[in-house]
């Protein structure tokens, strides 16, 4: 080949790339994704160089039969699943925590020997665990996966755990290191790194003092609000965004400090696009703690794994309870969490026994995956869950949890069922955005509805073992017609013939739903006015770029625009279902953002909070805060939204606050960078009286960087 034709060959080449290389997706909308969830070290092993690395030589089981020890999975061996990845309609894939980690067994419990193969006790959070990349624990290897992830439409989120190091009374003693660099251990605690305190233990667990500031299993607890540790677990949590990766799993979100984390989310949105999603593990929406889990979720920026609905899908389709179960906490949870379709919802993970050891039945854990890749959240599959993986020793628990990937089979019912909701995910935003509502229940049947606009997703699972239901005086919005199973009878449905009624109940004529059958009806509205379903970070202060996602914002921007409240917002980017726009500079608080099509037409408004500025983390103490009764509180309000706008409610103001010291309470709160902040201490009983403290407010100047400590008396 001659040199021109060479050029156009490579031009070709070059075009015919950036034609098929997927569009740049942003991250913040994450309601369309499928996550999966990977142990790394049990998920494929793709390297032997790295198995058995020198500086923490001795940990790995070739014989894949010590369940404590390393088995050789690694970042290689999940870039070379990729496409068993995409073909599964995987969209994003969180991993365990790949940092570099604990160098030597520690026996468990039981006193066996056990790795750290899971990641949940790093030693050095810039650099990767030499297990998984290699021994210099440089980032190629994670590179490369991100990259192999990114052409395949696959997005990446790592398992991030800022709550703790290493073991405190063993091993490495928490020692943790910046890039190599040492900066400090539990034993010679000088600089004030860690918390020193107790297990969490007993009642200690529905204490906010405790399950925030005590140790959590022997892990040494680092003290985010020591300056050190802040900068530390911001910048290697940004180092990784400049490694490419799209959101955060949030180790045990509940266990750090709660004020300290809207910081981090912030720290996090400020550098670039992400989704977050936190670990709050609580059995129950009547867990002592719900409240806070909420109030949190709403505020900090963070979603949550949605652990109540969790323990009713295992109650329903695993132990046969009634479909009630899951129908009331999907309505609980909607009335208190702002924005529920972010909730990242599960069948089983690391921590639970799989499905398939509590009840080894092919056809419920299918009729689960079916409801959890339908209904309101963001779903997340545990790794082989698509190729019935279980070993059930001591009924299936952690370590038994956590066996290497069986093989790769393309072919399986669970394989195919979770590649079409995939695409259904895509393809009709009433599963990523629409609201959901139950339209027909027993103790064996869940009809419910998906619906963003006039877009419609009708589901039916009927979870009994031999009993068909006859299904009469079902009402849908699907309009008048009859509808296909979307499954095309994989799990057994068929078609349905809806007529014209009122109101949005159209009527279903009777059909039978047979024994273990999942069936789904759906249809997509045609052109409407522009429709908006997502927007992410949910706060953010002005200048930095928000996603909103939904439809018919039509192809091009022209004079359309996007608006908070009144004021219209730079435009970065625009297109049919996705636009990112820049906060403008308004003041802070809480607004509607509307999308204006090159028509004029006008969508729904969804909700936003304007932050004043960036948010630094700052603990406020008020000495002598008394009289209080059990039952009492003092929290801690002023005058911008992050101090909660003067508001006197449990929801609205900061707090509670905490007083392991009584009567003096502290709060670690985050607020506006730079900013000469007012505030008060109000108490507010059990049963809602408030109480102010008296004389002027408090001021304050937050520092521009860093941290900040604020001490006052309560004024009589
Ligand atoms: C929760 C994780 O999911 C679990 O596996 C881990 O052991 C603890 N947090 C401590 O990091
Ligand atoms: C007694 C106070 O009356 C109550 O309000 C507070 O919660 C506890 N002390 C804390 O120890």
């Amino acid at each position: 080949m001659r040199s021109p034709s060479r050029h156009a060959f490579f031009a070709t080449l070059l075009v015919l790339f950036v034609a098929l290389a997927p569009v740049a997706t942003r991250a913040a909308d994450f309601k369309r994704e499928v996550i999966y969830q990977i142990i790394t070290d049990r998920f494929f092993d793709g390297s032997t160089a790295n198995n058995n690395p020198p500086q923490s030589a001795g940990l790995y089981d070739s014989t894949q039969t010590n369940w404590r020890e390393y088995w050789g999975g690694d970042l290689a061996g999940i870039q070379q699943k990729m496409s068993y990845l995409a073909g599964l309609g995987v969209t994003a894939i969180w991993i365990s925590p790949p940092v570099d980690n604990l160098n030597t067994n520690i026996p468990d419990g039981q006193g066996n020997p056990t790795a750290s193969y899971h990641g949940y006790q790093g030693r050095d959070f810039k650099r990767v665990e030499e297990h998984f990349g290699n021994a210099s624990n440089t980032w190629t290897d994670f590179d490369n996966l991100v990259t192999a992830a990114h052409a395949a439409g696959i997005k990446v989120v790592i398992d991030f755990a800022p709550n703790h190091t290493t073991q405190d009374n063993a091993g490495e003693f928490g020692a943790f290191y910046d890039n190599g660099a040492f900066v400090g251990n539990y034993t010679s605690d000088t600089n004030g790194y860690f918390h020193h305190n107790a297990n969490i233990s007993g009642t200690g667990w529905d204490d906010r003092y405790q399950v925030e500031y005590f140790t959590l299993f022997d892990l040494a607890d680092l003290n985010q609000e020591n300056a050190t540790v802040d900068n530390y677990l911001k910048s290697a949590a940004q180092q990784f965004q400049q490694h490419g990766v799209d959101g955060f799993r949030i180790d045990a979100v509940k266990h750090v400090t709660w004020g300290w984390e809207y910081s981090f989310a912030n720290s996090i949105y400020t550098f670039g696009d992400s989704f977050l999603f936190g670990e709050w593990y609580q059995g129950n929406t009547s867990d002592p703690l719900y409240h806070d889990s909420y109030k949190f979720a709403n505020k900090s920026g963070i979603s949550l794994l949605d652990f109540p609905l969790n323990t009713a899908i295992r109650n329903v389709f695993a132990s046969n309870t009634n479909f009630s179960d899951i129908d009331s906490v999907i309505s609980q949870e909607g009335s208190n969490f702002t924005w529920k379709e972010d909730l990242v919802t599960f069948i089983d993970n690391h921590d639970m026994a799989r499905f398939l050891s509590v009840n080894n039945n092919n056809n419920r854990l299918h009729e689960a995956m079916a409801f959890v890749l339908t209904s309101r959240g963001i779903p997340c599959i545990y790794y082989g869950t698509e190729q019935y993986l279980h070993n059930d020793t001591s009924g299936g628990t952690d370590p038994y949890n956590r066996p290497m990937m069986p093989g790769f089979s393309t072919t399986t019912t669970a394989y195919a069922l979770t590649g079409k909701l995939s695409t259904l995910r895509h393809t009709n935003p009433a599963i990523p955005y629409g609201s959901m509502s139950q339209r027909w229940m027993n103790s064996d049947v869940y009809i419910y509805e998906r619906k963003f606009f006039g877009s419609v997703a009708l589901v039916a699972i009927n979870k009994n073992d031999t009993t068909a239901y006859s299904i009469s005086g079902l009402n849908t919005s699907l309009p008048a017609g009859t509808y296909s199973d979307y499954l095309t009878g994989l799990l057994g449905g068929s078609s349905i013939t809806v007529s014209t009624g009122t109101g949005g109940n159209n009527p279903v004529a009777a059909f039978s739903l047979p024994a273990h059958t999942v069936a789904v009806w759906q249809f997509n509205e045609g052109a409407a006015p522009p429709e908006v379903g997502s927007i992410g970070p949910t706060s953010a202060q002005p200048g930095v770029k928000v996603t909103i996602a939904g439809r018919n914002f039509g192809a091009t921007q022209g004079a359309g625009s996007v608006k908070f409240g009144t004021t219209a917002a730079a435009v970065n980017s625009w297109s049919d279902t996705k636009i990112v726009a820049t906060v403008p500079g308004v003041a802070n608080g809480s607004y509607s953002v509307t999308v204006t099509n090159n028509g004029g037409a006008v969508s729904n408004g969804i909700q936003f909070t304007v932050l004043t500025a960036k948010l630094i983390p700052v603990t406020f103490t008020v000495f002598n805060a008394t009289p209080t009764v059990t039952g009492d509180y003092i929290f801690l309000t002023g005058n911008t939204v992050e101090l909660g706008n003067w508001a006197t409610t449990w929801d609205g103001a900061t707090g509670p606050m905490l007083t392991p010291n009584y009567p003096n309470w502290f709060l670690n709160v985050s607020v506006p960078a730079g900013q000469t902040i007012q505030f008060k201490f109000i108490k507010i009983a059990a049963n809602g009286a408030v109480t102010w403290e008296a004389g002027a407010n408090h001021t304050y100047t937050v520092p521009t960087s860093g941290v900040g400590f604020v001490n006052v008396n309560w004024q009589y």
